[in-house]
């Protein structure tokens, strides 16, 4: 009972790009998001509008919004994390306004320096100006299958977590495996859990491969129903507030595996790879996916 197609939303100029050390030019990360734009992708995270003391590598996310060629048809989205972070997303026109949080709370703290109580009237204020500007929101929640500092996160406290940020009135909420420490029996089981509560057609998954578990984890997710996933190209990233935390699933292999078993994502492996290529280039390291690997080699 496959679906016939997956929606794969590109995070790596975000996630993939938060954690490199090594300062990347603005203008080649422009020219690589204005490649993704043309290896069929219809969403593109482009960057986050938070302190650039906390995520240096993303100080230009003004510039780069600005100077991407936006493509019809591609929804180019942003991180914000409060108010004014909302404004320069909004003087940059994004089309799309992500708020986060984390279902534990010391990842909470660490990563936007608030307790979970204190975050929820920040984020509202986020959505209320995201929406009166005419902008969808989407939400993430982080630490949803375990929290690098509080281990095992209570499962109805994540649910509670998803469930306000509904309430504020987000569009979409993207569960995530910051750590990559989710197995698919997990990933199954809590699917079960919160069978019914959300539209299917509202919730993505987000996987981090630091375990190598993330195709195993998606695959599970599609056989309960779920068609929406972020990837990043080239498995590029890791969470700067999640020691050890490796890069999302990467979005080639996530693509090599649905497309080999007839499951369309309207994406282009060769240019998928070419924008590999280039991004790898800059950042000056081989990217961990399996179909760059490959691509590398010949
Ligand atoms: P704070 O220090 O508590 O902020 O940081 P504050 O409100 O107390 O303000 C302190 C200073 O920061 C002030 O400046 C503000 O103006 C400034 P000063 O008066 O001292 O000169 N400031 C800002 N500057 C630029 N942009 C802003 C902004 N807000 C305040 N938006 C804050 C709170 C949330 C800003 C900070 O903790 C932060 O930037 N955190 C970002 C952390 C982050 O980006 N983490 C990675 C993304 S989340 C993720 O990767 C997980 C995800 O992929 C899903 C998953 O894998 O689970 C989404
Ligand atoms: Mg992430």
């Amino acid at each position: 009972n496959l679906p016939k197609q997956v929606i794969i939303k590109e995070v790596g100029p975000r996630d993939g790009l938060q954690n490199e050390k090594e300062e990347i030019k603005t203008e080649d990360k422009i020219e690589w998001i204005n490649q993704l734009s043309e290896t069929g992708l219809s969403y593109i995270e482009m960057t986050s509008f938070v302190h650039p003391k906390w995520i240096p590598q993303l100080k230009d996310a003004l510039e780069v919004s600005k100077s991407v060629n936006r493509k019809e048809g591609i929804t180019y989205a942003a991180l914000c994390p409060n108010m004014k972070g909302l404004e320069r997303a909004l003087e940059a026109d994004v089309d799309e306004v992500s708020i986060f949080m984390s279902a534990s709370e010391s990842h909470n703290k660490k990563n936007i320096n608030k307790s979970i109580d204190e975050t929820y009237p920040v984020l509202k204020e986020v959505v209320d100006g995201a929406k009166q500007a005419g902008k969808s929101v989407r939400g993430y929640v982080s630490t949803v299958f375990g929290c690098p500092y509080d281990g095992h996160v209570d499962k109805q406290q994540v649910i509670d977590v998803c469930k306000n940020l509904f309430d504020m009135g987000i569009d979409e909420l993207s569960l995530g495996d910051t750590i990559g420490v989710a197995n698919p029996k997990q990933v199954s089981q809590f699917l079960d859990l919160i069978e019914g509560e959300f539209s299917k057609d509202q919730i993505a998954l987000h996987f981090h491969d630091t375990r190598g578990m993330a195709l195993a984890n998606t695959l599970v997710s599609i056989e309960k129903g779920y068609y929406i996933f972020d990837g990043s190209l080239g498995g590029l990233g890791g969470c700067p507030y999640a020691k050890g935390a490796s890069g999302n699933v990467a979005t080639d292999d996530l693509v090599h595996m649905l497309h080999e078993m007839g499951i369309d994502t309207g994406l282009n492996m060769d240019r998928l790879l070419d924008a590999g290529m280039y991004i790898q280039d800059k950042i000056n390291k081989p990217l961990p996916s399996k179909q760059m690997n490959i691509c590398s080699r010949e």
